[in-house]
């Protein structure tokens, strides 16, 4: 008996303790956390640096409403501005707000300050963009919607990496084309750079804005900061959460100078939105994942990860996706993955995520070792065996 609502399939484990990639249970066994809770802990768990700057703010202020200035938050503001090469930030709580916001923005910015009235968002099949109304409604997926509609209206969708479908779909109503990098949820299917640059040129040439989805391919997760700095583009909005607080629950909304406009003082808002706790926390991760040499190393261990999981079990593998260290192993029919992450997981002691796609999601800490991708591998590789045995 729980008296929880029934929104998770939770594994039944209890972990009371973490450090890197380790989790530990209160009987001392350790897990291995290949999942970062879903590109969160992307620093690995309890870094002391976020740690210590969390400690450190707990002691002094833990929040203090936006009537009044945050010097954290404007700080962390700074630095993501200086990372991005947008302008201006907001602060929510959550990937899902940080879409609401930029849905806001968006249609507040076309109507009020350019006169238009463009409404409609374009989004991609397939995407995941939060659970809230809007966010829900930008969700190009059904199965998230069932059952909650009527939904907001003016969302429409598209084939991702499509340019000629988007290019149809643009019309003059058309306020903001949102897309994620690299589809998450949806199996992890990076956009390709020509797909990217194509919607960039789009977008200028039918006046909408471009925003990208960067909640989970952000913080470091791609081997770039956020994900379009490894793509070519300049996005006019730009969401992230998940990371970027090391643990604590953050959103933050990027946009350029000239849509900023579109919120003024009583459009938008957030109580905890940017508190000194969360913004002291992620100073301390966006200090150590800005680093050139903290990014390179990402795309030089994802890179030695998927080599090492070609090399164990790249026969039942149909297609390895991967950007930094955010990788889709699809599998053929010979392993079910919802079995297989079953398996690693109890027998193993492994954290992954099975996908609906028969692809199992990997988003590990990026502090990650060549032997921590090793430790993967063989596992594995012993897991695919077994089920293939038939000794599950
Ligand atoms: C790409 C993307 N956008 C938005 C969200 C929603 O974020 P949150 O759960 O923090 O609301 C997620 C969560 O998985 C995501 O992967």
């Amino acid at each position: 008996m729980s008296w929880l609502m029934q929104t998770y399939n939770r594994c039944d484990v209890v972990f009371v303790q973490g450090a890197g990639l380790k989790l530990y249970t209160a009987t001392g066994e350790i897990y291995w956390d290949y999942l970062s809770g879903i590109g969160v802990n992307n620093l690995g768990h309890c870094h002391p640096a976020v740690v210590n700057a969390v400690k450190e703010q707990a002691g002094k202020l833990l929040h203090v409403s936006n009537l009044y200035r945050i010097a954290q938050q404007e700080a962390l503001a700074e630095e993501l501005a200086a990372i991005s090469g947008l302008d201006r930030v907001f602060f929510c709580n959550s990937g899902a707000e940080a879409n609401e916001a930029m849905i806001k923005l968006a249609r507040r910015y076309q109507r009020e300050v350019r006169g238009e009235d463009r409404f409609e968002v374009i989004t991609a099949l397939n995407s995941f963009h939060g659970r809230t109304y809007g966010a829900l409604a930008a969700t190009g997926q059904p199965k998230y919607q069932r059952g909650f509609e009527p939904l907001g209206a003016g969302f429409k969708y598209v084939p991702y990496n499509d340019l000629a479908a988007l290019e149809e779909a643009i019309s003059p109503q058309t306020a903001l084309v949102l897309l994620e990098p690299v589809q998450g949820e949806g199996g992890i299917y990076p956009a390709t750079r020509e797909y990217l640059e194509g919607v960039s040129r789009l977008c200028r040439e039918h006046g909408v804005l471009l925003g990208l989805d960067e909640v989970q391919t952000g913080v470091g997760r791609c081997g770039s900061f956020y994900a379009y700095q490894r793509m070519g583009i300049r996005p006019d909005l730009v969401s992230s959460a998940k990371a970027l607080a090391g643990g604590l629950p953050i959103g933050a909304l990027l946009a350029t100078a000239e849509v900023a406009q579109g919120f003024v003082p009583g459009t938008h808002a957030s109580t905890f939105g940017g508190g000194p706790l969360v913004t002291a926390a992620a100073l301390a991760v966006v200090r150590i994942v800005k680093q050139q040499e903290f990014l390179e190393e990402v795309e030089k261990i994802g890179g030695y990860l998927e080599a090492a999981i070609l090399a164990a079990a790249g026969d039942d593998i149909v297609e390895l996706r991967r950007l930094g260290l955010m990788l889709g192993i699809q599998f053929g029919p010979a392993v079910e993955v919802k079995q297989l992450n079953q398996a690693l997981f109890n027998k193993e002691k492994i954290l992954a995520n099975a996908l609906a796609n028969n692809t199992l999601r990997l988003l590990p800490p990026l502090i990650a070792t060549e032997a921590d991708c090793d430790r993967f591998a063989e596992a594995l590789a012993r897991q695919i065996k077994d089920l293939k045995e038939g000794q599950v």
